[in-house]
C-alpha cells in the first residue's frame, strides 16, 4: 500500500468507541499500526477484535487519559510493539452534563477539564518527546469540537474545554512545525456517537458528577434534547474519511460541517467590530500600529 500513512503507527485515546474507533478503522485500512487506548476495557477488547478482524495490525492498551503514568505505559507499549509512533489522536472526551453556570457542580468542571483538556496535555506530553526524537515527523490530531469555537449556552464546561484544545492545537502547531509534527484541531458539530452517555465512563473519584446528573435526568428535556442531536449527526465513518482528505490538504483545523461556517463568520464579526471599538477609543488608539512582539 502506498500512501504518506502506510507502515507508520498512530496512538489513538478513547480509541474503543465512536470517533476514535472509526479513526482506528480508516487509517488501519491506509496500512497504519493501532494502537488504541481506552478507559472502556470491555468496549477496548471488542474494538481490538473488530479491528484484527479486518485485518489491521493493533495493540489495545487501558488507559484515562488523566493519568499520565498511564499515558507513559501506552507509549512504551506502543514503541516496544511498532517503533516509532508518528501519530497521536487525542480524542477521548467527554460530554459533560448540561446545565447553567450556577448549577453546573465545580466537581462537573473539574470532570471536563480533567478529561479534555488535561488528557489532551498527558497525551501531548508523553508522545510528542518520543515524535521529535525520530526525527520522521508525523501528526498531532486533537479532537476539539465546534463548540471550541463558539461559546455553548448551558454547556459552559464542554464549550471551555474545547476551546483550551482548539487554543492548545494553535500553539503547538507552530512550536511542532520546525519538527515537521503537524498539529491540528478536529472540530466537528454533531457525530452519531455515544457522547452524550459520557457518565459510562465517570472515575470514581468525580462522585459528586452523578448528583448533578441525577438532578438533571429528573427534568428529562436536556438529556433527551442531548439524544436526539447527536443522533442527528454525521455517521463516524464519514468524518473518518473527511479527516484523511483534510490531512492531505495540511488544514490546522480540521471542519467536518461546513453548515457552521455562519456561527463561526458571526463570532469573526464580533471579534472585528471589538476591534474597531478599541481602535476608536481615545485610551488605547495609540497603540494601533505598534509592532507585535510574541515570544
Ligand atoms: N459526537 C459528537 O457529536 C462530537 C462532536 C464534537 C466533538 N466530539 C468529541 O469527539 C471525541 C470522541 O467522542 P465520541 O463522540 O466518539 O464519544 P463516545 O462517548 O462515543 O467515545 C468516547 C470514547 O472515549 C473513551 N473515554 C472516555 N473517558 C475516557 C478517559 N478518561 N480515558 C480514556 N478514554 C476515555 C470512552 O470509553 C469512549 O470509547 C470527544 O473528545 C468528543 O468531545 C464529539
Amino acid at each position: 500500500m502506498s500512501n504518506e500513512f502506510a507502515g507508520k503507527t498512530a496512538i489513538i485515546s478513547g480509541g474503543a468507541g465512536g470517533i476514535g474507533l472509526a479513526l482506528a478503522e480508516e487509517f488501519g485500512q491506509l496500512g497504519m499500526q493501532i494502537v488504541i487506548a481506552d478507559i472502556d476495557q470491555k468496549e477496548l477488547a471488542i474494538a481490538e477484535q473488530k479491528l484484527r478482524d479486518a485485518n489491521i495490525q493493533v495493540l489495545s492498551c487501558p488507559l484515562d487519559v488523566t493519568n499520565y503514568q498511564q499515558w507513559e505505559d501506552t507509549v512504551a507499549a506502543a514503541e516496544a510493539k511498532f517503533g516509532n509512533i508518528h501519530m497521536l489522536v487525542n480524542n477521548a472526551g467527554v460530554g459533560g452534563i448540561p446545565g447553567s453556570v450556577d448549577k453546573t457542580k465545580i466537581e462537573t468542571w473539574k470532570w471536563v477539564l480533567d478529561v479534555n483538556v488535561m488528557g489532551v496535555v498527558n497525551g501531548t506530553q508523553a508522545t510528542a518527546p518520543s515524535m521529535k526524537r525520530h526525527g520522521q515527523g508525523g501528526w498531532i490530531i486533537n479532537v476539539a469540537s465546534m463548540a471550541g469555537m463558539n461559546g455553548v449556552p448551558f454547556s459552559g464546561a464542554y464549550a471551555a474545554s474545547k476551546a483550551a484544545v482548539v487554543s492548545m492545537s494553535e500553539s503547538w502547531a507552530v512550536e511542532l512545525k520546525k519538527h515537521n509534527i503537524a498539529v491540528s484541531a478536529l472540530c466537528p458539530a454533531f457525530v452519531q456517537t455515544r457522547i452524550h452517555e459520557s457518565l459510562r465512563n465517570l472515575q470514581p473519584e468525580y462522585k459528586g458528577v452523578k448528583d448533578q446528573a441525577a438532578t438533571l435526568a429528573k427534568s428529562g428535556s436536556a438529556v433527551n434534547k442531548a439524544k436526539a442531536l447527536v443522533e442527528s449527526g454525521i455517521p463516524t465513518s464519514v468524518l473518518a474519511k473527511r479527516v484523511v482528505e483534510a490531512l492531505q490538504s495540511g488544514q490546522t483545523y480540521i471542519f467536518t460541517h461546513p453548515n457552521f461556517r455562519s456561527t463561526v463568520a458571526y463570532r469573526s464579526s464580533l471579534l472585528d467590530a471589538a476591534f474597531a471599538d478599541a481602535e476608536n477609543s481615545p485610551i488605547v488608539r495609540h497603540l494601533k500600529d505598534d509592532e507585535i512582539v510574541m515570544l
